[in-house]
């Protein structure tokens, strides 16, 4: 695995790769890699010529109230992690290289960006889309990976590289969790034993959201209620908000038809952790119904 942090160096290297006919994976994280991650690393691995990791806590995307000097790190670790997946290049670039002084240029999409996270991070889906929009000028990747962890940040960037005519096929891949079914987060490494106990009310509470769908509810409003009052009989929750909207637009929805995200922000003691599901109404329900439709006609 080669490491790299000039710009210059990896340009050239992908125009390299480019030459040889190669395509080229970018899986974009800010490190203090988790399996979350390393699926995505394995995917690009899978389907691609040449894997290139890129690891940059992107300062941007972090508010002022936010704490970016205290996003954990561990390079070594993850160096390690990534030799071990066969990635091969590591693209780690400085923050001055990324953003020398007087750097004016920042990419929105507009709306997408205002809503769920959007709400209580208001700078922070523009950071996400400057800093990707660079990492892809710079790698130029025929495929890019994300996480559905992260749903309205895959759904922001695939808006992007349509409404920006970018070569780059966008790819995303299932939530990865611990075997209690947390989502896998680098924050999660911010919970104390007691916090990390509480965080399964977000599991929890999706899941049982996603069992009344499956069982035949479609009111937002009664799943939203349920989600709110499972997430209050946490003491150490604390909801940001929770959400039925359609899986493209962010819209919110009043009643679940085809498919639908049903999205968390939730802040456990200081830490705020995101989770999602995406149900579907079952189409085989409705194909049954209408072939017996069909059958009781011609009977
Ligand atoms: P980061 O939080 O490091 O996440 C990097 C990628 O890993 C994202 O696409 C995210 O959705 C995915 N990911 C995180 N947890 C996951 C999980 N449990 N299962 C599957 N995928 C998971 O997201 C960012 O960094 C940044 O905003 C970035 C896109 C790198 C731009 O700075």
């Amino acid at each position: 695995m080669r490491i790299i942090t000039s710009l210059r160096q990896m340009k050239e290297a992908s125009a390299r790769l480019r030459a040889a006919g190669r395509t080229i994976g970018l899986v974009p994280t800010m490190g203090c890699l988790h399996p979350g991650h390393l699926s995505l690393a394995r995917a690009s691995k899978k389907t691609t010529d040449a894997t290139v990791v890129s690891i940059f806590v992107n300062p941007t995307q972090f508010d002022p109230r936010e704490d970016l000097s205290k996003y954990p790190r561990d390079f070594a670790r993850d160096a390690r992690l990534l030799r071990a997946e066969g990635t091969d290049i590591l693209f780690v670039p400085r923050a001055a290289d990324m953003y020398p002084s007087g750097y004016k240029t920042f990419v929105e999409v507009l709306d997408l960006q205002n809503k769920l996270c959007g709400r209580s991070r208001p700078i922070h889906f523009r950071g996400v889309c400057t800093v990707v929009l660079k990492l892809f000028n710079i790698v130029r990747p025929d495929k890019a990976f994300f996480g559905q962890k992260d749903a309205q940040q895959a759904v922001i960037i695939r808006r992007m590289a349509g409404d920006l005519d970018l070569d780059v096929e966008i790819e995303v891949k299932p939530i990865i969790r611990d075997a209690d079914g947390l989502a896998l987060s680098s924050r999660n490494a911010y919970l104390n034993p007691a916090e990390r106990k509480a965080a399964l009310v977000l599991t929890r509470s999706l899941k049982e959201a996603k069992m009344m769908v499956d069982q035949g509810q479609r009111k937002t409003a009664v799943l939203i209620g349920r989600i709110r009052s499972r997430l209050e009989d946490e003491p150490l929750a604390r909801v940001d908000y929770a959400a039925v909207v359609d899986p493209e637009e962010l819209e919110p929805l009043s009643l679940v038809k085809d498919r639908a995200l049903i999205a968390l922000a939730v802040f456990i003691g200081r830490t705020r952790l995101i989770d999602n599901v995406t149900v579907r109404i079952k189409v085989k329900v409705k194909a049954k119904a209408e072939r017996k439709g069909a059958l009781s006609l011609k009977g």
